[in-house]
C-alpha cells in the first residue's frame, strides 16, 4: 500500500511575497481577513482605513457585491474560454467595445490581458510590430522616464525608471533609454541623439505613481505628446494607476487634450476584483493588423486574455463607476486630500515635501536627514501609520496614499490624523539603535 503523504510545513511560510524582505516577512506577516468599503480588517479583528485602495486599485471601495454577483453568474454560464483565433465571448466583446468608446480616437481597438505589466509588454510589442510591418524595423528603440514604473514583465523591467528594479537580472531588452521625468527638452534631446527614426515609442505615466507620486508640470503632457507626434514616435500613456477616476476622468490621460497612440489600463478596471488589463490602440496603430487582406498576425497574447469572468468583473465595475458617478471624484477630492496632508505633515521635520493636488493620490517625501539617519524610515512610517489605524504604502523615499474614490470627508480626516500620528510616533522612536 502506498505510504500516506503527510503535508509537511517548513518552519517558515511557503508563500514568497512580491517585492518583499522575506526574512522579515516570514517572522511576521500582516494577515488581512476581510474588507468592506474603505476599511479592511486583520485576522485579529482590528479595522484599518485603507488609504491605498489596496495596491492602487480598489477605486470603488472593497466588497462590491455587484462585481461578485456578475462574476458568479458568468462562471455559471461560460466559466472560461480563450479568444485566440476566431473564438469569442460576449463579456470580452462588450468590454472591448466599452473601452474603445472611452478612447480619445474613434475606431480604437482593444487588446485584453491579465494586468498592467502584461499591458505594457503588449504595448511595447504592438509599437515595435507596427513599425516592423510598416517597413521600418529599425524603429525599435523605447524611451522611458526616470522614476517611472511600468511593471515587472520583460519590457516593463527594461523600462524601469526606478533603477533598482532593473538591477540584478543580467542583460535586459536592448534599445531602451531613460530621460528626465519632468523635462520635455530631455526627450527632444534624446530623440536627436538617437535619431528619431530609430525610436518606436515613449512611455509616460500621466502622474508617476509607484516612483513617488510625481505630478507633471503644467504643459508637460501636451509638450511630450507634441514632440512624439512631430517625430512619428508612438506616445504610450501608461494609465494603469491613473485610470478609472484616480485623476477624475475615465482613462487618466484624458485629463489632457492629447491623443495617445497606445493607452495601458488595469487595476481599477476591475476594481482589482479579478486580474484584467487592456491596451487601447489608436486606429492608425491598429489598422494594418485589421486589413482585409494580407494583414500581419500579431503573434502575442496570454492564455487568459479576454477571460469571460475577468471581463464580467470589469463590466460590472464600469457599471458602478457610471451609476454612482464616481469618476469625477478623483478631481473633486484632490484639493481636500492635499489640504489634509498639508495639515497632517505641517511642522514635522521628517517631511521634505507633500506631492498632491492632481487626482486622488499623493506622495509624502521624507527629509534627506530622516532618510540618511535611517533608510528604512518609509517602512517604519508605514508601520507607525498602521499602528494608528491607517494603511499607507511605503515607497523608496516616502509613502503614498491613493484611497478609494468613495472616501468620505470624515474618512479623509481620519486618513490625515493617522498619518500625523504615524509621523509623531516615528519622531518619538528616533533612529533605531
Ligand atoms: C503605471 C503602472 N504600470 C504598470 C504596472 C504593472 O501592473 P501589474 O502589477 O498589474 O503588472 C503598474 C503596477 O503598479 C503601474 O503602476
Amino acid at each position: 500500500m502506498a505510504e500516506q503523504q503527510t503535508p509537511h510545513r517548513s518552519s517558515t511560510p511557503a508563500l514568497w511575497h512580491p517585492f518583499s524582505d522575506m526574512g522579515a516577512v516570514s517572522r511576521s506577516e500582516f494577515l488581512i481577513a476581510s474588507a468592506e468599503g474603505c476599511y479592511v480588517e486583520d485576522a485579529a479583528g482590528r479595522r484599518y482605513l485603507d488609504a491605498t485602495a489596496a495596491l492602487w486599485y480598489s477605486n470603488l471601495g472593497h466588497g462590491r457585491t455587484e462585481i461578485a454577483d456578475a462574476v458568479s453568474a458568468q462562471l455559471r454560464s461560460l466559466d472560461a474560454y480563450s479568444i485566440f483565433g476566431d473564438y469569442a465571448n460576449e463579456p470580452s466583446n462588450r468590454l472591448a467595445e466599452r473601452l474603445a468608446a472611452l478612447a480619445p480616437a474613434p475606431g480604437s481597438k482593444v487588446f485584453l490581458g491579465s494586468g498592467g505589466g502584461d499591458a505594457i509588454d503588449t504595448a511595447a510589442k504592438i509599437a515595435r510590430a507596427h513599425f516592423h510591418h510598416r517597413g521600418e524595423p529599425e524603429r525599435a528603440h523605447l524611451i522611458y522616464r526616470r522614476h517611472g514604473y511600468h511593471g515587472t514583465h520583460g519590457f516593463g523591467t527594461s523600462l524601469a525608471g526606478i533603477e533598482s528594479n532593473a538591477e540584478g537580472w543580467g542583460p535586459l531588452i536592448a534599445d531602451t533609454s531613460v530621460v528626465a521625468y519632468d523635462d520635455p527638452g530631455a526627450l527632444e534631446l534624446e530623440l536627436a541623439r538617437l535619431g528619431a527614426d530609430r525610436v518606436a515609442a515613449f512611455f509616460c505615466e500621466p502622474v508617476i505613481g509607484a516612483g513617488g507620486v510625481r505630478l507633471p508640470a503644467d504643459g508637460y503632457i501636451e509638450a511630450v505628446a507634441e514632440i512624439c507626434a512631430r517625430h512619428g514616435v508612438l506616445f504610450v500613456a501608461d494609465c494603469v494607476i491613473c485610470g478609472f477616476g484616480r485623476l477624475g476622468t475615465w482613462l487618466g490621460i484624458d485629463r489632457w487634450p492629447v491623443r495617445p497612440d497606445l493607452i495601458t489600463l488595469a487595476k481599477g478596471l476591475s476594481n482589482g476584483a479579478l486580474p484584467v488589463g487592456a491596451v487601447i490602440a489608436a486606429p492608425s496603430v491598429a489598422a494594418p493588423f485589421f486589413a482585409d487582406s494580407a494583414a500581419p498576425v500579431f503573434r502575442h497574447g496570454a492564455t487568459y486574455a479576454g477571460h469571460p469572468a475577468c471581463c464580467a468583473a470589469a463590466l460590472a465595475a464600469l457599471d458602478l463607476y457610471e451609476a454612482e458617478g464616481l469618476i469625477p471624484r478623483g478631481r473633486e477630492l484632490e484639493g481636500a486630500l492635499a489640504e489634509k496632508l498639508a495639515a497632517a505633515t505641517a511642522g514635522s521635520d521628517l517631511v521634505a515635501e507633500v506631492r498632491a493636488g492632481l487626482g486622488l493620490l499623493a506622495g509624502i517625501e521624507l527629509s534627506a536627514e530622516a532618510l540618511v539617519a535611517d533608510p528604512a524610515a518609509p517602512a517604519r512610517l508605514q508601520l507607525a501609520c498602521r499602528e494608528a489605524g491607517v494603511l499607507v504604502r511605503p515607497l523608496g523615499t516616502g509613502i503614498a496614499v491613493s484611497p478609494p474614490l468613495t472616501i468620505t470627508a470624515d474618512q479623509l480626516g481620519e486618513l490625515g490624523d493617522g498619518i500625523a500620528a504615524g509621523l509623531r510616533a516615528l519622531d518619538r522612536q528616533g533612529v533605531p539603535g
